[in-house]
């Protein structure tokens, strides 16, 4: 079943519990981004690369099954080890058939950008989810580069047919707002333009297209841009070469049992491999700052990415507040640090969400919803949250998950430590980024029924 096929029947509703200390040692599934990344560069190089670490999840399978189908091999060699033998810039053969992504803004979103550096003609479409976001954003530019938009996008959603350029052109361009999405599709559409492609950020995005294109013996040069932006400057038409990459564990997984350990009395958790890049850390600044424990050791870089073994203790929090700039390097985390907040003692104000209002569901009032359910008091005014924290949760809500991996994660988190059990409605969802949450969580000490 694909998530398009997903309605109401399929719902998988679970409730958590509270429960015993949360201990042992954990490693979370592969970063999501940088599984996209992989994938999608690795289709774009020459010769063969070889992934390890990648995470299963149906998203990123949704970016493989796409790939494929733009006429890149793809074949599954082991236990999260995949092969990839690419095609080169611009190499993309036509698919036969509309490219589902199911659930996935990024893998769709960075397939435009790579298909509209080709001369093809490809159709782009998600689930009821997906199609309610926002593509405006990445055909704006990817029409300047010279990629046209033939078919569907009415109001600038899903499903819509983009054609390719032929001869795409070298642009400048400063994204709109911090979307690191918009600047990968920018990139891999200029990595098939004669001359220079440069992309300005006011504020710093995730960086994983520009470190793993650099890997892939691309041309690419970042240098800070004002005080929180970058200047991204990519030169076009060099060929790509098949590498190897190692994803860390995903740092926007390893979120929620971080949470969990620091609201869970007398919990002491391992988790390994965490990749801990700047541009992605801004929950456990923001945990730290709210008297959470957590220790970090074993810092490597493999291939390009910083990581390292983060040990939480369950601790005593308190409310804080986090400043706007800080939400491009949390942006996923938000929910998740809500019902932190809500187990806090004192009020977090959490500024300037205004994107997370276009993710898999719009999760500024999905939070507030959440929180509200299960007797916590939480407003929304303009783009900010503010969560009154009573050091306990009180629980008892059913919490409405609109098809969103992480609000469904967040609940079952919340009903860890809440006084009464908190019930998502629909975990099915979770599959998308943590396909193994459940047992994880089990086999750390949660309970689920
Ligand atoms: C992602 C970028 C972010 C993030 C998403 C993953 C990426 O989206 O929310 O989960 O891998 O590039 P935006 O680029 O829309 O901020």
């Amino acid at each position: 079943m694909t998530h398009s096929d997903r309605s109401a029947d399929h719902k998988t509703p679970l409730e958590t519990r509270r429960c015993r200390p949360l201990s042992g040692t954990v490693r979370v599934p592969g970063d999501k981004s940088i599984s996209h990344r992989a994938l999608i560069l690795g289709a774009l190089a020459v010769g063969e690369s070889r992934v390890s670490g990648l995470l299963e999840g149906e998203d990123v399978l949704n970016t493989a099954k796409a790939v494929r189908a733009l006429g890149a091999s793809i074949e599954r060699t082991g236990n999260f080890a995949w092969s990839v033998r690419g095609v080169g810039v611009a190499g993309f053969a036509e698919p036969n058939s509309p490219l589902d992504f199911g659930n996935s803004g990024t893998g769709c979103r960075l397939v435009m950008g790579a298909v509209a550096g080709s001369p093809i003609t490809a159709t782009f479409d998600g689930d009821a989810s997906l199609r309610s976001r926002p593509m405006r954003r990445v055909l704006d530019p990817l029409e300047m580069i010279g990629a046209r938009v033939v078919a569907g996008e009415q109001g600038g959603r899903l499903p819509l047919t983009l054609v390719g350029a032929r001869d795409p052109l070298p642009i400048i361009y400063r994204t709109p707002v911090a979307s690191a999405q918009i600047k990968s599709a920018v990139l891999l559409a200029g990595l098939a333009a004669p001359g220079v492609t440069t992309v300005i950020e006011s504020e710093a995005s995730r960086d994983h297209t520009e470190l793993m294109l650099r890997h892939f013996g691309a041309d690419i040069v970042s240098e800070p841009e004002g005080p929180h932006g970058r200047r991204i400057a990519l030169t076009g038409q060099s060929e790509l070469h098949g590498a190897e990459v190692v994803v860390p564990a995903d740092p926007s997984s390893a979120a929620f049992p971080i949470v969990a350990a620091l609201i869970v009395k007398g919990s002491d958790l391992v988790l390994s491999d965490v990749m801990i890049n700047p541009l992605r850390t801004g929950l456990f600044t923001t945990l730290r700052e709210m008297g959470g424990q957590i220790e970090q050791s074993d810092l490597r870089n493999d291939a390009g990415e910083p990581m390292a073994r983060l040990r939480v203790r369950s601790s005593r929090l308190r409310g804080v507040e986090v400043p706007p700039e800080r939400a491009p390097s949390m942006i996923d985390e938000y929910l998740v640090l809500a019902v932190a907040a809500g187990f806090a003692e004192g009020t977090t104000i959490m500024r300037g969400l205004h994107e997370l209002r276009v993710k898999e569901s719009d999760r500024l009032e999905a939070t507030a919803a959440m929180l509200r359910v299960n007797g916590v008091k939480a407003e929304i005014s303009a783009d900010d949250l503010i969560v009154e924290g009573t050091g306990h949760v009180q629980g008892g809500g059913l919490v409405a998950s609109h098809m969103d991996h992480r609000i469904a994660m967040s609940a079952l988190v919340m009903g860890l430590a809440a006084d009464k059990p908190v019930k998502a409605d629909d975990t099915s969802f979770i599959a998308t980024s943590f396909p193994d949450f459940i047992p994880m969580m089990r086999a750390i000490g949660a309970e689920f029924s």
